[in-house]
């Protein structure tokens, strides 16, 4: 009986060993096919942005601001969090593309600079499930601002390119937008 445990005790040790050897392995070199990446693409994307803080239903609301923000001409500090539609049209009824999950915030004290965080994730046909992160500034006042994709998941794994804004229409009182994109990112 004694001897049995002994052996369980024994196989259960190595067993042991062995498993914790796999699971720290911390690196490994591997071929790119091995994670099903066959050739890098070039895709362009062409939606629009809706940028909506005004009425009842507001896509994208302010969450904090500095004590200096109301005062200051760029509105410094103030952030906001948006889930801003994206559509295929300038209209807000046209298909909808995805939406701009993220924050946004003022982040230069002498010219309109923001700081936009946001990912771009996607509900279209093989899209669907599938994001883009761009990481940038933005000079919205800028006939076309260009910020870096800076990656993506689903089928846009690796991904790297950029994302070209231009103010389609603007309310100065409300502060809604509507902004065509144009993205170009390399993935697999
Ligand atoms: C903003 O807050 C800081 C830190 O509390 C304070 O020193 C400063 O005087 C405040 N500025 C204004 C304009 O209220
Ligand atoms: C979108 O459709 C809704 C409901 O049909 C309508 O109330 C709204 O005015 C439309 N928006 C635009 C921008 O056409
Ligand atoms: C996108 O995928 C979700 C979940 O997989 C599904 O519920 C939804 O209907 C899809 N949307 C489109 C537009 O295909």
């Amino acid at each position: 009986m004694a001897k049995t445990l002994t052996i369980f005790l024994t196989i259960l040790f190595f067993t042991t060993i062995v498993t914790t050897s796999n699971s720290q392995r911390f690196s490994r070199n591997l071929s790119p096919d091995e994670i099903g990446l066959k050739r890098e693409k070039l895709t362009h994307l062409h939606f629009y942005f809706h940028d909506i803080v005004s009425g009842k239903n507001p896509t994208a609301m302010r969450v904090a601001q500095s004590n200096i923000t109301d005062t200051s001409p760029t509105g410094f500090g103030f952030i906001a969090m948006a889930d801003d539609p994206l559509t295929l049209g300038p209209d807000a009824n046209s298909t909808l593309v995805g939406k701009a999950q993220g924050i946004y915030g003022s982040a230069d004290q002498k010219e309109v600079g923001l700081l936009m965080v946001l990912n771009l994730a996607f509900v279209e046909g093989k899209y669907n499930g599938s994001t883009l992160s761009m990481f940038g500034r933005n000079r919205i006042f800028d006939k076309i601002r260009e910020m870096p994709i800076v990656g993506g998941s689903g089928v846009f794994r690796f991904a790297r390119g950029y994302a070209q804004a231009k103010t389609y229409w603007f309310d100065v009182k409300s502060g809604d937008a509507i902004v065509e994109y144009n993205v170009y990112v390399f993935h697999y």
